[in-house]
């Protein structure tokens, strides 16, 4: 694709033509699935979605231009865009999956409700805001229904690095005098947005900063790689302490690659399992896969590493186990729905522990319309194995919660109807269209 150039207005047509042609809320209603075809063939991973959000909000603070590779075009990542182009970065594609961002030296400070309501990483923006602004406002931010998720852990990050924090009618206010100061600080639990949020702040404070009992998600690493790339001194990244030397600027211009999405190859490894095929997925880090690998092995599912590829298959018979969600190198939380999907008819028991979101057993409702055997007792999850699920219409009530669904309807016998699939939309890109290259039956209705 050639490089086309427009400016901040155009990039918000670009982007809302780019949703609406693709499944929005508006045009995206339901996933329609076909059940009992193994998914065979080969697969590229996406960026990660969640390392995106992250570096696009990194981008506030340089003046410079970037280059971000391996972008993936959903819609969290348009609706991150249109919030940086109101702040008034320029980003525009220059290909399918590559962007093209400028920082500027007019940054606006206001992050409103009507774009901040439809993401929950848009509590991302205020910890580089509050680094390059004295003053910044920023809606309070929506994203998936799975638990309370509290801020506490930011608000107590920024006001330790002298920031001055307050939430007045629904927006969270921050100023602060002069630079942040760097601080040593202590996360109760290791966040992977307060983390984040925090590195951002602390590269342009000044002095050090010490984050203790960080989160060591791989995406918190790729964050640190890039904020490193544009200049900033990060050490420790993707240990339990980040200490961070403050620079008065980020001003190297960067062209910067993203990890690839791990959800996304999680999602894919179990759909591949669940379907009976054998598929291999391309564009992977298998180390970040571990927590999942060692899972789908115990359950009997094959899964066979190379350096940048995974391949998945499956002898019968499923077996049950047990997961407890964590943070990383835990099992992901992020993974636990699609492997309830998964469980429901392996042959026994199978216990799943959620300790990271309180609320995300969504999903065992909607199992248990499709015939699985599925209790929930406060943060665990009891999954009966049946032998066979039956397709029915069903709601996604989350990003993962929907994929899961999808899943559900690849083993089930018949046809699955997938409601509220503007929330698959959020995080996976073409799912449907993605599966049927692999031999699904996936219409979008
Ligand atoms: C990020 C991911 C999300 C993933 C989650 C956990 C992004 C955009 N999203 O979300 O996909 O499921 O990590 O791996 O990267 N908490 C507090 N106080 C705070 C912050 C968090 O109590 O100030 C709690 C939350 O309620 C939750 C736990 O900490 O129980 C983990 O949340 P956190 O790691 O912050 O998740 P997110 O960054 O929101």
């Amino acid at each position: 694709m050639g490089i086309v150039r427009v400016g901040i207005n155009q990039a918000r047509v670009n982007i809302k033509q780019a949703s609406d042609q693709q499944g929005d809320k508006q045009t995206l209603k339901k996933l329609v699935v076909r059940g009992g075809r193994p998914l065979k063939g080969r697969i590229r991973v996406s960026g990660a979605k969640n390392s995106t959000l992250a570096i696009l909000c990194a981008c506030i603070l340089t003046e410079n231009e970037v280059v971000l590779e391996n972008i993936p075009n959903i819609s969290d990542v348009r609706v991150m865009l249109e919030i940086i182009a109101c702040l008034g970065l320029h980003a525009y594609w220059l290909a399918e999956d590559v962007l093209h961002i400028s920082g500027t030296a007019q940054l606006g400070g206001e992050a409103p409700y009507q774009l901040a309501k439809k993401l929950r990483a848009s509590n991302l923006l205020l910890g580089p805001l509050m680094a390059r602004k004295s003053l910044a406002r920023v809606s309070l931010p929506g994203g998936c229904n799975i638990g309370s998720r509290p801020m506490d852990l930011h608000f107590k990050g920024l006001t330790g690095l002298g920031a001055d924090l307050d939430i007045r009618s629904g927006y969270i206010e921050g100023r602060v005098s002069g630079r942040l100061q760097g601080a040593k600080i202590y996360l109760d639990f290791p966040s992977v947005g307060a983390t984040e949020n925090l590195m951002m702040a602390a590269v342009l404070a000044e002095g050090q900063t010490v984050l203790e009992n960080v989160a060591k998600e791989p995406e918190v690493v790729d964050l640190a790689n890039f904020l490193n790339a544009m200049g900033a001194r990060i050490r420790g990244a993707g240990t339990d302490v980040i200490r961070i030397d403050g620079v008065p600027v980020l001003e190297k211009p960067v062209r910067y690659s993203i990890i690839p999405d791990r959800i996304e190859a999680g999602t894919l490894m179990v759909a591949a399992a669940a379907s009976a095929g054998d598929v291999t997925l391309e564009n992977v880090i298998p180390p970040h896969l571990e927590p999942l690998s060692a899972k789908l092995r115990e359950a009997n599912v094959r899964v066979e590493e190379a350096e940048d590829t995974i391949r998945v298959s499956t002898p019968e018979p499923l077996l049950p186990i047990n997961i407890k969600t964590m943070p990383y190198p835990g099992f992901p939380t992020d993974m636990q729905s699609q492997m309830m999907s998964l469980l429901s008819t392996a042959k026994g028991t199978s216990i799943i522990v959620e300790n990271i979101f309180e609320n995300r057993f969504q999903v065992a409702q909607e199992l248990r319309r499709m015939g699985a055997q599925v209790k929930v007792e406060g943060r665990v999850g009891i999954v009966e194995g049946t032998t066979r699920l039956q397709g029915t219409s069903v709601k996604a009530t989350d990003l993962r919660a929907g994929a899961a669904l999808v899943i559900a309807g690849l083993m089930a016998e018949g046809t699955t109807e997938i409601h509220n699939a503007h929330f698959i939309a959020r995080g996976y890109r073409d799912f449907g269209v993605r599966l049927n290259s692999l031999g699904a039956a996936v219409e979008y209705k």
